[in-house]
C-alpha cells in the first residue's frame, strides 16, 4: 500500500503515525461509506477521502459531523483551548491563518473548501452528535471513526446510534483515545460498557484505537 497520511499544513487530531494506522485499518476493511464524528480541521477527513478515492476510484461517500464552532451543551465537555483561540505552535501558521487570511480551520466553510475535490462524495453536518446523529439516515455507513465529544454520555450515544444502524451488516467502528491519555477515562468506560452489553469483539491498538468489528 503506497499511501502516506499527510498533515496538509493545517491542524490535525491524529499524528501521521496514527493516521497511517487508521489508513491501514481502512485498507483492511475497504469500506464504501465512511462516517467521521469529530472532523476538527478536516485533515483526517481529507486523507480518508484521498485514500478511498484511490482504492474505490470515486465510488465512496464520506459523512462528517462536528460542532464546527458551536458550543457543546454537554456540561461534561470542555472545549479545548486550541479550538477556542486557534492556537498554533508554528508561528508561521499563526501569521498566515490568524493574521493574513483570518480563517478558522475548524469551521464548516474552511473544511468544505479543503475537501472541495470530493464535493460529490462528501456531506458535512454542523451540530452536536447527541442531536444530529439520531436524525440522520446513516444506514449505509459501513465504517465509522468516532472522535468527537469524549464524555461518557457522548461516546456512548455515538457508538450506540452508529452500531444500531449497522446491525445485521458487516461493519467497523474505530474509537480514538481508548486509554492513551490518562485524563480521558470516559471513552474507555463507555466502550467497555457497550461492547459487553452487545457482546461485540473489541481489538485495542497500542492502547489508543478501539476497533469494534462485526
Ligand atoms: C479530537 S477532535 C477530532 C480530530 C479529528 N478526528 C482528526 O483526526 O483531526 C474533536 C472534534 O470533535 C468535535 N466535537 C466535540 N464534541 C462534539 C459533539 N458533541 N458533536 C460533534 N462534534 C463534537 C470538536 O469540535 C472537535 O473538532
Amino acid at each position: 500500500m503506497n499511501f502516506k497520511f499527510k498533515k496538509y499544513w493545517r491542524k490535525t487530531g491524529l499524528s501521521p503515525k496514527w493516521g497511517n494506522k487508521l489508513i491501514e485499518i481502512i485498507y483492511e476493511k475497504k469500506p464504501h461509506h465512511f462516517l467521521e464524528i469529530g472532523v476538527f480541521c478536516g485533515v483526517t477527513s481529507r486523507n480518508i477521502c484521498e485514500f478511498l478515492n484511490l482504492i474505490h476510484n470515486g465510488n465512496f461517500t464520506y459523512t462528517g459531523i462536528d460542532l464546527f464552532g458551536n458550543e457543546s451543551d454537554d456540561n461534561n465537555e470542555k472545549k479545548p483551548v486550541y479550538i477556542k483561540h486557534q492556537k498554533f505552535s508554528n508561528p508561521l501558521k499563526h501569521l498566515y491563518y490568524n493574521l493574513i487570511i483570518n480563517e478558522n480551520l475548524n469551521s464548516l466553510e474552511s473544511v468544505k473548501k479543503f475537501l472541495i475535490n470530493f464535493d460529490d462524495q462528501v456531506t458535512l453536518y454542523k451540530g452536536n452528535s447527541n442531536k444530529v446523529l439520531k436524525n440522520l439516515n446513516i444506514e449505509k455507513i459501513d465504517f465509522a471513526f468516532i472522535d468527537g465529544g469524549h464524555s461518557y454520555e457522548t461516546t456512548l450515544n455515538d457508538i450506540e446510534i452508529v452500531h444500531q444502524n449497522m446491525k445485521g451488516k458487516k461493519g467497523t467502528i474505530v474509537c480514538d483515545d481508548y486509554q492513551d491519555a490518562s485524563y480521558i477515562t470516559d471513552v474507555k468506560k463507555a466502550i467497555d460498557y457497550y461492547v459487553k452489553k452487545e457482546n461485540l469483539s473489541l481489538r485495542i491498538i497500542d492502547g489508543k484505537f478501539a476497533v469494534i468489528e462485526f
